[in-house]
């Protein structure tokens, strides 16, 4: 099973442009995983890493701009923000910075890469689920009991 599509049973804030966002950059997270082999110095690699940044810079944005607009405690977001800038620098980091800590192949940052994912979405994303729009629920649908 791919990341992204454990992501769609498990991993929902129930803020549909986020959700979207989330599985977009887990499917270039798992580009990864599929092209293993590659080295981190391919023409490949960098192509990937320049839409990666790009991914998570907008992501970033937007989610600091949602967390705006929704009344997040400031210090969260600073915090939230701050992780955010800290992520973006590794994400623009160089193939040659990349190959000093001893990364050689896409898969290796695979692996990197998803645990980075699902460690910032359980330590900070997923404060932004309480307020969200609640979800209206089979009950009220007028769902048969
Ligand atoms: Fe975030
Ligand atoms: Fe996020």
């Amino acid at each position: 099973m791919s990341i992204s599509s454990l992501l769609l049973s498990t991993f929902e804030l129930d803020i549909a442009a986020i959700d979207d966002e989330h599985r977009a950059l887990l499917r270039a997270i798992d580009e990864l995983n599929f092209n293993a082999r590659i080295a981190v110095a391919s023409p490949w690699f960098r192509s990937w890493q320049r839409r990666f940044a790009a991914l998570c810079a907008a992501h970033f944005a937007a989610e600091e701009a949602w967390m705006s607009a929704h009344g997040i405690p400031e210090p969260l977001r600073l915090r939230h923000a701050q992780e955010h800038a800290r992520m973006l620098r590794e994400a623009e980091e160089g193939s040659g910075a990349i190959v000093a800590h001893g990364i050689v192949a896409a898969g290796d940052v695979y692996k990197l890469m998803k645990v980075e994912f699902f460690k910032h979405f359980i330590r900070f994303d997923i404060e932004l689920k309480p307020h969200a729009a609640p979800q209206p629920s089979l009950v009220s649908q007028g769902e048969p009991a």
